[in-house]
């Protein structure tokens, strides 16, 4: 194991050389050390991988340059943390068994209908038989569309937004009833993915923000008819891709994707098994999952009952916490974390408390990969650093510490890439400028 000095400052790569690449990374191409890589990525729609947005989604070439250079075809790569199951996808395109889970159930839903073939010949008719039924719903007079119930619901959406949308959902359910579609569940999924994928956009809500706000300026131009158009779009173009995806997955030697329905700190998945794992965790302070999908939640019927912070509070970097948790300032005992805790502590503790219970949770994530990795495998993990209250915190820095001293992996690399982000809009200071990829290796 390597005797770092823990909070000394290792985040200035700006000495070294950029390397930049158009496209597929070489698995030959050795990254140094702390070196610096920019990515122009050509593949963000290739096959299934551009059927949804997803916040802070990564660009397929790199868990596809770490999984080919990392992990043996056969061996099973796991994503604990798979968002829209990105590297799920790479893994069971390069013929590894894709394992991903999320505590997320749009996250999860998304990776199903993304991993999942569907043949041709049951696609092309089921697809014919929605766009005759969404027709029929549109021109009948007797038609009463069902509309979910949610707060705020008619400020969300125009009147004539809401009702193309229930003709869609509505028209997929009568379908399913009426017609005999063989794999209908994955069917109807694939149906319901390419749905959520325009509501965002047919709300009233920002485009720009990933927090789903209503804003007085923001005025949209949607007229009736568009809601139906951009489905009839997204499913032909959707389709298309599914159908190259199908026939891709057909000339595979290894089949096999596992979604277990579990959270990255209780995986359940055995004890030394894992031959690599690659994710990207939340951020703190940037990204809040449940509320960014819940229009998308709320017309899937995704949410459950209860409250939505008491789903939020189960999240890593969850910003749902009780005022009895921060009232006194709480330490790790970590060299590179509770100085910054006690800045921010002055300036906010509620967000202290945020920020010292995401690594905290983080920690515990990485006694869980080091439970079901195989001894002598990697953990690539991808963070940003962030500003919490003008205060610095070098989180790469602080889950080097966690990894190697609490929990015992060993650094064997960490690299810098660069990012250009479009859909993220955090305020311009937090905004982050790219993130670190850790290498981290469970000893033999
Ligand atoms: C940055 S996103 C991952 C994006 C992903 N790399 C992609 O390409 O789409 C982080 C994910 O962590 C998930 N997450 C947060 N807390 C979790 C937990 N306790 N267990 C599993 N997943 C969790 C969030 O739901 C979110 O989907």
């Amino acid at each position: 194991m390597s005797t770092r000095g823990y909070g000394e400052d290792k985040t200035n790569t700006d000495s070294a050389e950029l390397i930049e690449i158009e496209g597929d990374l070489d698995t030959d191409l050795e990254i140094p050390d702390r070196g610096n890589i920019l990515i122009i990525s050509k593949d963000q729609s290739y096959l299934t991988h551009g059927i949804h947005k997803f916040p802070a989604k990564f660009f397929p070439e790199l868990p596809r340059y770490l999984i080919q250079k990392y992990s043996e075809v056969g061996q099973s790569v796991l994503d604990p943390m798979c968002g829209s199951g990105t590297v799920v996808l790479e893994a069971i395109l390069n013929n590894r068994v894709g394992i991903g889970i999320d505590i997320d159930s749009i996250a999860r839903l998304i990776t199903k209908v993304k991993t999942t073939p569907i043949d041709n010949e049951t696609l092309k008719n089921a697809v014919d038989s929605l766009n005759q039924q969404i027709v029929l719903l549109s021109k009948s007079d007797e038609y009463t569309p069902s509309l979910p119930e949610f707060h705020y619901r008619d400020n969300w959406f125009r009147p004539f937004v809401l009702k193309e949308l229930a003709i869609i959902k509505d028209s997929i359910k009568s379908i399913g009833q009426s017609h005999q579609i063989s794999n209908w569940n994955d069917v109807s999924d694939f149906f319901h993915v390419v749905m959520s994928s325009i509501i965002r956009d047919v709300s009233n809500a920002d485009p720009h923000c990933t927090r789903t706000v209503l804003r007085k300026k923001v005025t949209k131009k949607i007229s009736p008819g568009d809601t139906l158009e951009r489905f009839s779009q997204r499913l032909d173009r959707q389709s298309e891709e599914m159908k190259k995806f199908s026939q891709v997955v057909n000339e595979l030697q290894v089949k096999n994707v596992i979604l277990p329905t579990s959270t990255a700190l209780e995986t359940g998945l055995d004890a030394g098994s894992i031959d690599l794992a690659v994710t990207s965790p939340p951020y703190i302070n940037a990204v809040d999952y449940p509320r960014t999908h819940q229009l998308e939640m709320y017309w899937l019927g995704l949410l459950g009952d209860g409250p939505l912070s008491k789903v939020k509070r189960k999240y890593i970097g969850t910003e749902t916490v009780y005022k009895d948790e921060y009232r006194e300032l709480k330490v790790s005992g970590l060299n590179t974390l509770d100085p910054v805790l006690k800045q921010i502590f002055k300036r906010d503790p509620r967000r202290a408390f945020i920020t010292y219970k995401f690594f905290d949770d983080m920690k515990s994530q990485f006694q869980e990969m080091m439970r079901v990795l195989k001894p002598g495998s990697r953990y690539c993990v991808t963070i940003g650093n962030n500003l919490i209250r003008e205060v610095r915190v070098r989180s790469h820095e602080i889950l080097v510490e966690i990894a190697e001293s609490s929990v015992g992996f060993e650094l064997e690399k960490q690299f810098f890439s660069k990012l250009i982000r479009h859909f993220i809009r955090i305020p311009r200071k937090e905004r982050m400028q790219g993130e670190w990829v850790l290498i981290f290796r469970k000893p033999s």
